[in-house]
């Protein structure tokens, strides 16, 4: 459930018109709700309500400062996968003890930042960065805590490229190879086992998938406590799905997911942490685009916006899914049949293909839906447009959470070098 509704036949978000809103910042524009933030928030918690789970929301959903520090109020804590999420992350008010550093290529410098913030873990995903955590950590005369992300080869039967516990991809530490990097922590000075972690894929439709990981993950906890290891934490990552209105596979309750996790721990002793990212912020964001024009081509009625790919990537990344809404509720039940593009020169700038729609006319405002999660944080300048503004809504008030970039700022940060500055040829 979220808080874009119609109120006399106007979009809202919360109480504030999406009318209101372009009149005010302009289109395209990303718009988010608090209230539905702090609801899926709250669902996802209370899911596992006696576990007291730590929510370690996964920064790269919806990095937004307004956005991260509306969690960090309800008690969430962060993953972060960069340096610059993890500054964001603390600056947002999210305390260092509750940040988890997850990804394959963490840098020494990274290191170094995690480690002097004080954070609560390290995901670890190869035995080539473990000794690179330990040389780090020694230098500073500090101990790292670490939790393995292992990969456990299952499918998360989602989109192949949001797969990430097969044990083709390059996440996690292969399942052969755990007991060894165990052993090689509890060698090494400055690192010392704190939990485990897995994370096998975005945007799962079904429960097998985790059930058959989680199992997986439970039995490895027995063996490495039965090898001496203090295993505390037991990190099971993101990657709950979320409906994106498109008539096929309704992901399951965050209740169901809950009571499916409590299964399969069973009574094992763990604090527990989730990683959702999707979930929390997905359906809590719409894009406010408009249309620029309405061309018949030879084959399709397109519907040009004034939204492009480079504001939102997922479509012709993923073939992902959005809905489109009108911000003016239409008054008729007669459709027509568009293919929804964008500006940019690209035939993969399309946001949707022979999609059913009411008949649409220049100047009409719509929202594309569920555009919380890796929608802005996945947008360039390519075709040098700038980058949209972003607005955070809370009951009847609204804020610009990230200004729309200038052309001067995004012009401006390139340079000439000096050889270009000499007379020309001609
Ligand atoms: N933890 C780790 C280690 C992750 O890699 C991810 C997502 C999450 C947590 C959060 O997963 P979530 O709960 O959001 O499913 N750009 C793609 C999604 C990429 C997901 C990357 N990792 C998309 O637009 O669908």
């Amino acid at each position: 459930m979220d808080h874009f509704v119609y109120r006399d036949g106007i979009l809202f978000a919360e109480d504030v018109s999406l009318e209101a809103i372009a009149a005010a910042v302009g289109t395209p524009a990303y718009i988010y709700s608090t209230a539905t933030l702090e609801r899926h928030f709250r669902v996802f918690r209370d899911a596992f309500a006696p576990l007291k789970p730590l929510i370690c929301y996964a920064v790269k959903a919806n990095s937004n400062q307004a956005v991260l520090a509306t969690l960090a109020r309800l008690g969430a804590g962060a993953d972060v996968v960069s340096g610059g999420e993890l500054m964001r992350a603390v600056k947002a008010g999210i305390p260092s003890d509750k940040i988890v550093f997850s990804g394959v290529g963490k840098t020494t410098d990274e290191m170094r930042q995690a480690l002097s913030t004080g954070i609560k873990q390290f995901n670890v995903e190869s035995e080539a960065e473990l000794d690179l955590l330990d040389a780090v950590a020694g230098d500073m005369g500090l101990t790292a805590p670490v939790s393995v992300r292992v990969n456990p080869d299952v499918d998360a039967k989602t989109h192949a490229k949001i797969s990430t516990g097969k044990a083709e991809n390059k996440f996690g530490v292969a399942w052969s190879a755990v007991d060894r990097i165990y052993g090689k922590i509890a060698a090494l000075d400055h690192v010392e086992a704190v939990g485990i972690d897995v994370h096998i894929g975005s945007q799962l439709t079904e429960l097998e998938p985790f059930k058959q990981a989680f199992a997986k993950v439970v039995d490895l906890v027995h063996h490495l406590r039965a090898a001496g290891h203090a295993i505390q934490h037991i990190d099971l990552g993101g990657g709950l799905g979320i409906p994106y209105g498109d008539g096929k596979a309704t992901p399951p309750a965050p209740a169901h997911y809950g009571a499916m996790v409590q299964e399969a721990l069973g009574d094992l002793d763990c604090d527990l942490i989730f990683e959702p990212g999707r979930l929390i912020a997905g359906n809590a964001g719409i894009l406010l685009t408009k249309v620029l024009f309405i061309k018949d081509g030879e084959a399709r009625r397109f519907a040009i916006l004034d939204a492009a790919m480079n504001d939102l990537m997922r479509p012709a990344m993923y073939d992902a899914y959005h809905g489109f809404t009108p911000v003016i509720e239409p008054q008729t039940t007669a459709t027509e049949t568009y293919d929804f593009v964008g500006p940019v020169c690209e035939s993969s700038d399309t946001f949707a293909t022979q999609r059913t729609s009411p008949p649409l006319g220049a100047g009409q405002l719509l929202a594309i839906r569920s555009a919380g999660a890796y929608s802005a944080v996945m947008s360039s300048t390519y075709n040098t447009r700038p980058l949209v503004p972003e607005v955070m809504v809370n009951g009847d008030q609204f804020a610009v959470v990230r200004e729309r970039q200038t052309l001067e700022a995004l012009i401006g940060a390139d340079t000439i070098p000096d050889w270009l500055n000499s007379k020309s040829e001609d």
